[in-house]
């Protein structure tokens, strides 16, 4: 039974927004919290408060709409981000600090030029002072993904003993093989003893094409929340798709999770943000890409034809996607030419389909993609042969 909750965190509107081309004004993420909250998110990170004053005031407006979603801001370790995003936050009914500092020897030496010990103690500080204005708090532990296992449950340890609910645990750089995050994952879950007092979150990102399936063993080792965006949005290669997530979460129902998320609402969403933020979404991406439930080959049309669950997993309907379509190129069969000449009126025999099928490769082959009218042009050819004979 599916009863173990997977809390969705979308950060479509920061991590997403980071891509260059993509800055959203704050009408525009107004707009997109609205749709993300109808969706069934249940966190919705709204942005970066201190960063700039139109995305403070992004998150503010986002805080005073927002009824049901928890409405979270990003912070560095730094006093004054968490207090102009606490400002921020003000009016949210439910507001979450996103607090944070860089755990791997790479950005403890690299970016910090100080000890672990340090680091440490920043960790603990910023959840400390984060704590003064909310009893949300979720700490990052940015490049968790190539920091050593010992020293992050150290941390882990110390930001929750420090008063944070939930603990996550980022793939920053897009490094680790699904195994090597999902031990990471199981480490804490096992090694951190006051680990039940928070909720462990997964933030993957796509730079080996891996942060779905990251994510995914993240869960399955002992993490509740995954952090997400539409599309797979984000920072570089972009973060773990929500839709993917969501999707595979639903259809493996034997891992025993669920989301809030309204699936039907999928395909809408996406190309709400795909048009919103001028960022196309490639036709073979996953769920909502054009060609996710397209058949353009002869042995999958003939099979598709005869049963949809030969070659789909999940009905189109689900998703908020078109209907399947069957789409005629040279590598599509006598089926599908037959399928698609009845959807527009044409009966044939199998002997007509067997001639029409001969004429309608030599179209095929000079095109990509035969549309409705060379196909009615065709049948208008073969009906005049038909009257000459
Ligand atoms: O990728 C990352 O580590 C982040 C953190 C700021 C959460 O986006
Ligand atoms: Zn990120």
């Amino acid at each position: 039974m599916a009863d173990k909750k997977i809390f969705i965190f979308d950060t479509t509107l920061r991590d997403g927004e980071q891509i260059p081309g993509c800055k959203l004004n704050t009408t525009e993420k107004i707009e997109l919290a609205l749709k993300l909250e109808d969706l069934g998110v249940d966190i919705l990170e709204a942005g970066f408060p201190v960063s700039s004053p139109g995305d403070f005031s992004s998150v503010q407006e986002i805080s005073r709409i927002i009824t049901r979603a928890t409405v979270c801001g990003l912070t560095r370790a730094v006093k004054k981000d968490i207090e102009v995003a606490a400002a921020a936050l003000k009016e949210a009914r439910r507001s979450r600090i996103h607090t944070g500092i860089g755990v791997s020897d790479y950005h403890i030496k690299g970016k910090f030029n100080a000890t672990r010990d340090e680091i440490l103690q920043r960790a603990i500080q910023c959840v400390t002072w984060a704590r003064n204005y909310t009893d949300d708090v979720e700490f990052y532990a940015e490049d968790a993904g190539r920091a050593d296992n010992d020293y992050l449950a150290r941390v882990i340890e110390a930001v929750i003993k420090a008063g944070a609910t939930t603990v996550n645990i980022p793939d920053t750089t897009g490094y680790c093989l699904p195994g090597q995050y999902g031990a990471k994952i199981a480490h804490l879950a096992n090694k951190v003893p006051n680990i039940d007092k928070a909720v462990i979150s997964c933030h993957c990102h796509n730079d080996l094409g891996l942060a779905t399936a990251n994510s995914i063993e993240g869960i399955i080792n002992g993490a509740r929340q995954i952090e997400c965006t539409i599309n797979g949005l984000g920072e570089r290669a972009g973060n773990t798709a929500l839709e993917e997530v969501v999707m595979i979460i639903k259809q493996h129902s034997q891992l025993g999770f669920y989301t809030n998320i309204n699936t039907k609402q999928l395909n809408p969403m996406s190309r709400l943000v795909s048009d919103t933020m001028r960022m196309p979404v490639q036709p073979n991406k996953a769920i909502v890409g054009a060609n996710a439930f397209s058949h353009s080959s002869g042995i999958h049309q003939d099979g598709f034809l005869k049963d949809a669950i030969t070659y789909e997993i999940i009905n189109p309907e689900e998703v908020g996607a078109e209907n399947s379509k069957i789409v005629l190129t040279a590598r599509s069969g006598r089926s599908a030419l037959a399928h698609r000449l009845q959807k527009l009126g044409f009966e044939y025999t199998r002997n007509d389909i067997d001639v029409l099928y001969e004429q309608f490769l030599k179209v095929a082959d000079l095109k990509k993609e035969v549309q409705e009218d060379d196909l009615r042009e065709l049948a208008r050819q073969y009906q005049q042969q038909a009257v000459n004979a």
